[in-house]
């Protein structure tokens, strides 16, 4: 269990707080548009994935189980098992290729530190591409961040990651902060607040901004993979499920916009700067050239990355304790044996996302319609589609098969208040379904 309230907000924001708010927000909005991508990716996170958010929740705590024994004890001698399933694989795949961008994050607590990405532009694009094309140095960093998850996890999840978010959090806020307050003060930095503020509405019917903004919300919300379902399950009976569900999902949120406050400026009082045009690297190369314009730059930059990376390790820990404690509860393996093949089985299957960046010609350039390379590729299959059609069977199956009245008695369990069952019943059956259905089903026409 949980040692608190606050316990189980912590480790579930140290799940959602990761390389999605702080990498992949910036890259999508600057793929998808800016404003208008910002204003989407809202409307979805609310209306559409906190319902889904509280049903996980309602779904682990009501069970004690991971996402297959929840389902099977829900709805036993069903299929409905499957979609648990489903949620393993999910972990393992996301994990994959989030291994290897974290892998360049503790790269880059180095390269800032040593001061060697060079000063303009071109020299720390130049750099970014070097590194990335290192396929021995890729790989090695890929395994060192899967192995550290897995030293973490192997006395169970529970251990330390409640305090280890704790004073994690406001850390990596306090340095956010400060370092939005540089960028919206560095010229130019009004025409970037303008692409980040000001919607272009003629995108608004562009199916792929749709589906890359839901995507894009599931995955920075840890959600439709059984990660919640997992946390849900350690949570106290005494605790309020919906209210502390709608704390993770704002803290979450408010971090990814606090992120594009520092990206956009800085990015438009860079020269030429493209934001549609920069990919996984965005923030790469951007926040370097941010670092330069502070005193003591070198410390700054060093002292974010290594915020990033522990913040992309309490994400790497839950992604990988879903499929752990699948195989402990089904399979009754040891939770060493379960962990350490799991890693294996994770860095095998990381390891073309490792080399797709320039190390091996084949996985670097794909088609863009299918991610441009391995690792968008990969990105594509579980954030874009994986993640959203699990929390479509989610809802489905908590709204239609569990029943409204038993899910809301989980959520006013104990007597705990929540003003807005009401709300979230509607929203469960009618908006979140249908808009992700919608959205799915219209990216493939
Ligand atoms: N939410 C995490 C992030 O934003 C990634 C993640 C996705 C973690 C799915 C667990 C499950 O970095």
């Amino acid at each position: 269990m949980w040692g608190s309230k606050i316990g189980f907000i912590m480790a579930a924001a140290g799940s959602a707080v990761g390389l999605g708010n702080i990498w992949g927000f910036p890259t999508q909005v600057g793929q998808g548009g800016g404003a208008v991508f910002v204003l989407i990716y809202l409307v979805c996170v609310f209306f559409v994935c906190a319902p889904i958010f509280i049903s996980e929740l309602i779904l682990g705590r009501g069970s004690k189980k991971g996402p297959v024994g929840a389902f099977e004890s829900f709805a036993p001698q069903s299929a409905w098992w499957i979609v648990g399933a489903l949620c393993v694989l999910c972990g393992v795949g996301i994990l994959s290729f989030y291994a290897v961008i974290a892998g360049w994050t503790l790269a880059y607590i180095y390269f800032t530190a040593a001061g060697t990405l060079g000063g303009n532009a071109q020299e720390v694009a130049a750099a970014f591409g070097a590194f990335t094309a290192n396929g021995a140095a890729n790989l090695g960093l890929t395994a060192v961040f899967l192995a550290v998850t897995a030293g973490c996890i192997l006395g169970g999840v529970r251990a330390g990651i409640e305090r280890v978010t704790k004073t994690l959090m406001p850390l990596l806020i306090g340095l956010l902060l400060v370092l939005a307050v540089r960028a919206i003060t560095l010229p130019g930095a009004s025409e970037g607040l303008r692409y980040y503020l000001r919607p272009d509405f003629s995108r608004l019917t562009d199916f792929n901004v749709l589906t890359a903004a839901l995507g894009q919300a599931f995955f920075s919300l840890s959600l439709g993979m059984g990660a919640l379902i997992t946390y849900g399950s350690y949570m106290r009976k005494q605790d309020n499920l919906a209210v502390s569900a709608l704390w993770v999902v704002l803290l979450d949120t408010a971090i990814a916009l606090l992120a594009g406050f520092i990206i956009f400026p800085t990015g438009f009082s860079i020269e030429g700067f493209d934001p549609s045009s920069s990919g996984p690297g965005l923030i790469f190369q951007v926040l370097p050239q941010l670092f330069a314009t502070l005193p003591g730059g070198a410390l700054f930059g060093a002292a974010f990355f290594i915020l990033l990376a522990m913040a992309a390790l309490t994400s790497t820990i839950s992604l990988l304790e879903v499929p752990v404690s699948h195989c402990i509860d089904e399979y009754r393996w040891p939770r060493k044996k379960a962990v350490w093949l799991l890693t294996a089985g994770t860095f095998l299957l990381s390891i073309p996302s490792a080399l797709g960046n320039g190390a091996v010609g084949r996985l670097s350039s794909m088609p863009a319609a299918l991610g441009g390379n391995f690792l968008g590729f990969m990105a594509l299959v579980w954030n874009q589609y994986a993640l959203p059609i699990g929390g479509l069977l989610i809802s489905i199956f908590v709204a239609y098969r569990l029943g409204l009245p038993k899910a809301i008695q989980e959520i006013t369990a104990e007597g705990a208040q929540f003003p807005y069952t009401n709300l979230w019943g509607f929203l469960i059956r009618f908006v979140s379904p249908v808009a992700i259905a919608i959205i799915i089903i219209s990216s493939f026409l």
